[in-house]
C-alpha cells in the first residue's frame, strides 16, 4: 500500500537527526567520538540498582549496564533490549521483527498518539467501535474529530457492518478513513474479544478499500480462561498493513510507561522521526529495567507468570459476573469477558448512567464510568463500564450490590 500518500502534511518536514545518526557507529569499536554531545558517564549519579523480582529472581544493574542505562541511546531501543523483545515478540506471536520493524514507546499510548500525528489531517477520518477506549478517542481527536463508528457484539467488531459502512462512505464519495482502529482482545471497554473468522474478515475488508489496520493489544495476555490468545491480526497479515501495539502495562508495571510499536518498516522509520523530534527516546532506564527482567525471565517464564497472575483478574470477573446476576435486573445486558478488565453493562434506553453515577454514586459509595465516556459520537448513555482488576471478590460483590441499588433508584425515576 501507498504509506506516504496516507501522510498528514506535517509529517513533510520530518528528517532525521544528523546527531541522532551517530548514535549507532558511537558505540561501534574503536571508534573515537568527538560527534554527539553526550555527558561523560563519570558524571552519572548512578552506581548501581539492584532489583529483586516477585518471581525470587534477582539483578544488579552496575557498571557499563548503568553506564548505558543512564546515557542517550539509539531512538528505537535501547541496544541490549531488541533481540530480548524480538525473542519475545516471537515467541508470543510466532512473528520475526527485523531491527526496523519495531520502535520502543513510552506506552502504547505514546503510540495511539504518533498514528494519529502522523496521519491524520483537521477532518479525516477513523474507523472506531462504538464504544471506544476513550484515551485513543483523545489522541485522535487532538488531530482531527471526525470518526467513523462500527458496531461491537460479543464476538467484537461487527465486521460485516463495518463493511456495509464503509461501501455506503465509498458509493456516497465520503471520506474514507485513514485507518481503522481496532482492540482485538479484552476490548476496553467493551470486555470483548474479535473472532478468528473476524479477524480474518477484517484484513480482507482492509485490503479490499486498502487501510491500514491500527492493532492496540494490551489485553492479549491478559487471558482469564487460560487459553492462548487468537491470533493476532498482524501474524495473520499478509500484505503489510497492520500497525501493532504492544504494551508492557497490564503484563509487568504501568507506572515504568513502555510498550513498543511494530508493522510496516516504511511506518516504523516515521515513528522515528517523530520519537527524534519529542522525546529521543524511552528511557534509557526504564527500558533497561525490561532487559534486566527479560534476561531473567526466558519468554516461556514470564508467559508462565502472567497466566498465574490471570488467576487473580479470573476469580474477580467470577465475582463480578456472579453479583450481576444476582443483583442487577434480567434487562441489563453484558457480556461475561474472557479477556482484559472489563465488562460493559448495557441498560434500557430510558435510564441516564450519568445521571445514575452523579446522583447516588458517592451516597452509595460505589464508582463505574458512564458509557458517554467512551462515545465517538455522543451517545451511550444508557451504558455503563465497570473494571473488575483492583478490588477482590467480596469487595466486588459489595459493590455490584450497591450498583443494583443505583439501578432500582434510576428504575424509580421513570415511574
Ligand atoms: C485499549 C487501550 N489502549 C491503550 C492503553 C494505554 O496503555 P499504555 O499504558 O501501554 O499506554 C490502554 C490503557 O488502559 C487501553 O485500555
Amino acid at each position: 500500500m501507498n504509506i506516504q500518500s496516507l501522510l498528514a502534511t506535517r509529517t513533510k518536514g520530518l528528517a532525521s537527526s544528523p546527531i541522532r545518526k551517530l548514535v549507532p557507529l558511537m558505540r561501534k569499536p574503536g571508534m573515537i567520538s568527538l560527534g554527539g554531545g553526550y555527558p561523560n558517564p563519570d558524571t552519572f549519579a548512578f552506581q548501581s540498582l539492584d532489583v529483586t523480582y516477585k518471581s525470587g529472581r534477582t539483578d544488579t544493574i552496575t557498571e557499563t549496564a548503568m553506564d548505558m542505562a543512564c546515557q542517550y541511546g539509539p531512538t528505537d531501543c535501547h541496544i541490549p533490549l531488541k533481540p530480548l523483545l524480538q525473542a519475545w515478540h516471537r515467541h508470543k506471536d510466532g512473528i520475526d521483527l527485523a531491527g526496523d520493524q519495531m520502535q520502543v514507546l513510552n506506552g502504547s499510548q505514546e503510540g495511539l498518539h504518533i498514528m494519529a500525528y502522523l496521519f491524520l489531517e483537521p477532518g479525516d477520518a477513523v474507523a472506531v467501535s462504538e464504544p471506544a477506549y476513550p484515551g485513543a478517542l483523545g489522541a485522535f481527536r487532538a488531530f482531527s474529530n471526525t470518526f467513523i463508528s462500527f458496531p461491537l457484539d460479543a464476538h467484537g467488531t461487527v465486521t460485516t457492518e463495518l463493511e456495509k459502512i464503509l461501501e455506503d462512505h465509498r458509493s456516497r464519495n465520503l471520506p474514507m478513513p485513514k485507518f481503522i482502529y481496532e482492540v482485538p482482545n479484552g476490548h476496553n471497554p467493551g470486555g470483548v474479544a474479535l473472532s478468528l473468522d473476524r479477524r480474518k474478515h477484517l484484513l480482507e475488508i482492509a485490503r479490499s478499500f486498502d487501510l491500514l489496520i491500527l492493532e492496540d493489544d494490551p489485553y492479549q495476555l491478559v487471558q482469564l480462561d487460560d487459553r492462548p490468545p487468537i491470533p493476532s491480526l498482524q501474524s495473520l497479515d499478509t500484505d503489510n498493513r497492520v500497525v501493532r501495539l504492544d504494551s508492557f502495562s497490564k503484563i509487568f508495571a504501568p507506572g515504568l510507561r513502555i510498550g513498543y510499536a511494530s508493522g510496516p518498516a516504511e511506518v516504523i522509520r516515521m515513528f522515528q522521526l517523530y520519537k527524534q523530534g519529542t522525546n529521543l527516546h524511552t528511557s534509557a532506564m526504564v527500558q533497561s529495567l525490561l532487559q534486566s527482567y527479560l534476561t531473567q525471565h526466558e519468554p516461556s517464564d514470564f508467559m508462565d507468570l502472567i497466566r498465574s497472575n490471570c488467576a487473580l483478574y479470573r476469580a474477580n470477573r467470577d465475582a463480578m459476573v456472579d453479583a450481576a446476576r444476582e443483583f442487577l435486573p434480567d434487562n441489563v445486558r453484558f457480556n461475561v469477558p474472557n479477556e482484559g478488565m472489563f465488562i460493559w453493562f448495557e441498560f434500557d434506553r430510558a435510564y441516564d448512567t450519568t445521571r445514575m453515577i452523579d446522583t447516588d454514586s458517592i451516597d452509595l459509595g460505589v464508582l463505574l464510568v458512564p458509557g458517554g465516556a467512551f462515545s465517538a459520537t455522543g451517545g451511550l448513555s444508557n451504558c455503563m463500564r465497570a473494571s473488575f482488576s483492583m478490588v477482590p471478590p467480596d469487595k466486588i460483590r459489595e459493590g455490584m450490590k450497591r450498583l443494583g441499588e443505583m439501578v432500582r433508584r434510576e428504575s424509580a425515576r421513570h415511574n
